[in-house]
């Protein structure tokens, strides 16, 4: 056949149909982004009000007369575990407030913790195999687990945290299966969505339970600087046990999360496994000089600052939903963190409400998304009061409530009075 004649000006060619190249099974076309709703609920966002610009940018100067020609240098010369003032800004970090005593080369700095999940799943995850996550879970987590073609199965918790009779009653019944779960997630430490905080005692027997089983755990702590009291948590599972215990940890949530700066600390002969996984040629390494210098000077003081104002706007997110939504709203009191999880009655599914709220400048979380058996949570949802003002936050709850009164008829009483006929 002969060859095509080439278009003259390819500019104005019509575009290939791309679509008929994709891989089978690849993954739904994204939204094409947008400007955020006006009441935004959704996401991890962190506090627009409180970015520390000034000491970030001092740290960016200071540390970029100093170690600018480093840039030079893919992984800035020194190997991919990452920046090495940042790794010891970490160890340092996680010895005072976590109780884990890493060395530096403990220490892999990730891009994002999404890629240090996206690292467990990829080391440890085949299709069919089983993977225990709490039953409400981060959605991030699931959705790649699943996406790994594994089964999740959820494990009974309550506001403390997975209950560990439950687990190994559970635990027995795989093993009497032939099934051995590949690891357990879980967020002892400010849970996603709940905000729970797992208690010490708990946190002894859990390890006891799958040491006994032998089941690895991925520690995910992503929140653990949020923790409302200010006094240190708890300390981490990977400090009471660290040869049973993947620990992941972020600056997402505690300094910014557009910084994609995170962490996993492991033992080597899994740090060795990850590190020929992680293709991106290094993490960001500017980002982590600024970090690690910024950290160096301010850790404690911006932690602090984020701690009592993160903890004023949930108090903002509780009054709002209980003037707004009465008596048919439960909320979790969150022991940290940026969520609130609420539970509406069983007669709601919030599935439904999504759109409308949407088409109200609203967005939340569905509550199915967080959790390993989705039907469980239909009446619930998460809400983030992180990025929102106090006065976007009241707003918008009670936005959030007129659209749900519209829908489904609750609630019928709220901000002390009572609605309008409903639907
Ligand atoms: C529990 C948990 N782990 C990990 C992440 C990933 O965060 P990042 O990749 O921003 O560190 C999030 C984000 O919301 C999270 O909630």
């Amino acid at each position: 056949m002969p060859d095509q004649p080439v278009p003259r000006d390819a500019a104005v060619a019509a575009p290939l149909d791309s679509t008929r190249r994709f891989v089978p099974g690849l993954l739904a076309p994204a939204a094409r982004p947008g400007p955020l709703p006006r009441y935004c609920f959704v996401g991890g966002h962190n506090d627009p009000d409180h970015v520390p610009s000034t000491a970030l940018a001092e740290a960016a100067v200071a540390v970029i007369r100093r170690e600018g020609a480093q840039l030079a240098m893919y992984n800035l010369g020194t190997g991919p575990l990452g920046y090495l003032g940042l790794r010891r800004c970490v160890a340092d970090k996680l010895a005072r407030r976590q109780g884990i005593r890493p060395g530096a080369d403990d220490i892999l700095i990730t891009s994002g913790s999404g890629q240090g999940l996206d690292l467990v799943t990829q080391m440890f995850l085949a299709p069919g195999d089983t993977v225990l996550v709490e039953a409400l879970s981060f959605e991030g987590a699931m959705r790649r687990f699943r996406k790994a073609g594994a089964k999740l199965l959820g494990m009974a918790m309550d506001e403390g945290g997975i209950l560990v009779e439950p687990l190994a009653v559970q635990l027995r019944g795989l093993r009497a299966s032939g099934t051995m779960p590949k690891f357990l997630y879980t967020m002892p430490t400010v849970h996603n969505p709940t905000g729970g905080v797992m208690p010490a005692g708990r946190r002894a027997e859990l390890l006891r339970v799958a040491r006994a089983f032998g089941v690895l755990i991925v520690e995910d702590d992503c929140y653990a600087d949020l923790v409302w009291s200010g006094g240190d948590p708890p300390p981490a599972l990977r400090a009471l046990d660290p040869g049973c215990v993947v620990y992941l940890g972020s600056f997402s949530k505690s300094v910014l999360p557009a910084v994609r700066l995170d962490y996993m600390v492991a033992d080597w002969d899994i740090l060795s496994r990850a590190l020929p996984l992680k293709s991106d040629a290094g993490t960001g390494a500017l980002d982590q000089m600024v970090v690690a210098e910024f950290l160096g000077g301010h850790e404690e003081a911006h932690t602090d600052l984020l701690r009592t104002t993160l903890h004023a706007k949930m108090r903002v997110m509780q009054e709002a939903v209980a003037r707004e939504f009465g008596s048919a709203a439960e909320c979790v009191s969150a022991k940290g963190g940026i969520f609130l999880w609420l539970k509406l009655p069983d007669t709601v599914d919030v599935r439904t409400l999504v759109a409308p709220a949407a088409r109200a400048g609203v967005a939340f979380n569905p509550g199915p998304d967080w959790a390993a058996d989705p039907d469980t949570a239909r009446s619930c949802l998460r809400l983030c009061f992180a990025l929102p003002s106090a006065s976007d936050i009241r707003d918008g709850v009670a936005e959030l409530a007129r659209v749900c009164f519209e829908q489904t008829g609750i609630p019928a009483h709220g901000a002390n009075r009572r609605r309008a006929a409903g639907p």
